[in-house]
């Protein structure tokens, strides 16, 4: 048997163990799994290219981890949002994906106005085409519900089985009400498909914040009011409405960006009520990050929603990746700059809300998840690779190292420490939550569909490389 590329010599990890074993790979996909498979001392060795006619390119993972590349289920890539748009596009997003062994991204296509769902997904194709370094896919967001519930079909035909709805943002002309969502998680029963929701209660959520929002409030209070105005019972009581409708309706429910102990538990009890329809992510940022950070001269910065909450609630979130209660990390990355995070201007309401985050993902959970000991890296690679996968249709083409899977993978030292400094990210962000950090898991190296996309840490892929992946059957574990 020949391949174009081995990573030879790593500990290959899956969702279901970890084997010392040689990848194979010949042309996009894993060709074989075992042991013996990279050639003796004569074999080409290096990390870029590859070709059959010389004997494979040889990688050495001997003493790291090989994963399969990270699947982040929810980014959004240069959105407009909050008077802005979110400064990472499908260029520099792909890159910081890239170097963060993040080898697929899915986005979210939200139509403007009176936009149709397939005008919305030729909007964000056009985003991404020519500039993803990485594969890319959609969620498909449906904020006009009499109108988009004649649409949906046709996204599901296309290979886009996964809808959005957002409980908030009425300013932006995204909210959708319970009736919407009722009759949303009906139509994925009927679709085979699944909703994603932004579960947080908007009219007591605006009620709290009008109450706030005065001057000398804003001058006491400054960025801590965006924290103050958003106690846990607002995404508590959402995630209990919508686990409702999901259990009326037999519709597939995942709940996106969860962040409280007490979202984990309507989730824990769902499940314990027998409850198969029903799953939730949280975010990287939930996990490290705590609300004290709003009471800092820059606390602004931090502003994303829902947002950071306390350390009782990041606890909660890593028992509850350990037990099952919660499924899968994402990054919601939604990466605004410094200078459009000083359009706030002292008004809490106005800060452009979201974070970077695609290139310390991995980092992050291996860092503070497996060298903490919260998670086995089993556990990682099932959180941050085949779940996400499976959940959202895409598995074992990805998350997975197996024959027939695409060849994705990230290799990552166990120990190598970088601090993190965004002067050096590929992110467009001119700061980052984790600067200063120290975090293992960056990817040495970073393979996409059998190219090498980092070599050394370094992005060395190129735009246009990432392909659209059609998806089916979203909602399985
Ligand atoms: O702060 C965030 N998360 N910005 C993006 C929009 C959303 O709600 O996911
Ligand atoms: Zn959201
Ligand atoms: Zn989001």
């Amino acid at each position: 048997m020949t391949f174009d590329t081995i990573i030879a010599g790593g500990s290959v990890v899956t969702a279901d163990g970890m084997q010392q074993a040689d990848v194979g790979i010949r042309g996009e996909k894993i060709a074989a799994v075992r042991k013996g498979l990279a050639p003796g001392k004569n074999a080409r060795k290096g990390a870029v290219g590859g070709n059959g006619a010389q004997g494979p390119n040889v990688i050495d993972a001997s003493g790291c981890y090989v994963i399969p590349g990270g699947v982040d289920v929810h980014v959004h890539l240069e959105l407009p949002f909050c008077g802005t748009v979110s400064s990472d596009d499908y260029d520099s997003g792909t890159r910081a994906a890239a170097r963060g062994g993040v080898t697929t991204v899915i986005d979210f296509a939200i139509p403007y106005g009176e936009e149709s769902l397939a005008q919305a997904v030729e909007n964000w194709m056009n985003r991404a085409r020519d500039k993803a370094c990485v594969d890319y896919s959609f969620h498909v967001a449906v904020t006009k519900w009499n109108r988009h519930k004649h649409e949906m079909k046709e996204m599901v035909e296309r290979g886009l089985p996964t809808f959005k709805q957002f409980m908030i943002y009425e300013r932006e002309g995204w909210q959708a009400d319970d009736a919407a969502i009722f009759g949303a998680l009906e139509q994925c029963r009927e679709l085979d498909a699944m909703l994603l929701i932004h579960a947080e209660s908007s009219r007591v959520l605006d009620e709290l914040i009008a109450r706030r929002h005065n001057e000398e409030d804003m001058r006491k209070y400054g960025a801590r009011l965006h924290t103050m105005t958003r106690p846990n019972y607002i995404e508590a009581e959402a995630i209990q409405r919508a686990v409702t409708w999901a259990d009326a309706t037999g519709g597939k429910l995942y709940i996106v960006h969860m962040s409280t102990a007490d979202g984990t538990d309507l989730i824990r009890d769902a499940h314990r009520r027998g409850l198969k329809n029903v799953w939730a992510e949280t975010c990287a940022q939930y996990l490290v990050l705590d609300d004290s950070l709003f009471g800092r001269p820059d606390g602004h910065l931090y502003a994303c929603c829902p947002q950071i909450k306390k350390k009782r609630d990041q606890r909660r979130l890593w028992s509850g990746l350990k037990s099952g209660d919660v499924c899968v990390v994402s990054t919601d990355t939604c990466t605004f700059t410094r200078e459009q995070k000083a359009m706030w201007g002292g008004d809490f309401t106005r800060i452009p809300m979201g974070l970077p985050g695609l290139e310390t993902l991995i980092p992050i959970v291996y860092t503070h998840g497996v060298l903490k000991k919260r998670l086995t890296i089993r556990q990682l690679v099932e959180k941050c690779c085949s779940n996400p996968a499976k959940l959202m249709g895409l598995y074992p083409r990805k998350g997975a190292i197996a024959r027939g899977s695409d060849a994705d993978l990230a290799i990552i030292h166990p120990s190598r420490k970088i601090k993190v400094d965004p002067t050096r990210m590929a992110t467009n962000a001119d700061w980052s939550p984790y600067e200063g950090w120290p975090l293992a898991g960056f990817a040495r190296t970073t393979l996409c569909r059998g190219q090498v996309i980092v070599d050394d840490y370094k992005f060395v892929g190129r735009n246009g490389y990432g392909q659209f992946l059609p998806r089916k059957s979203p909602g399985k574990l």
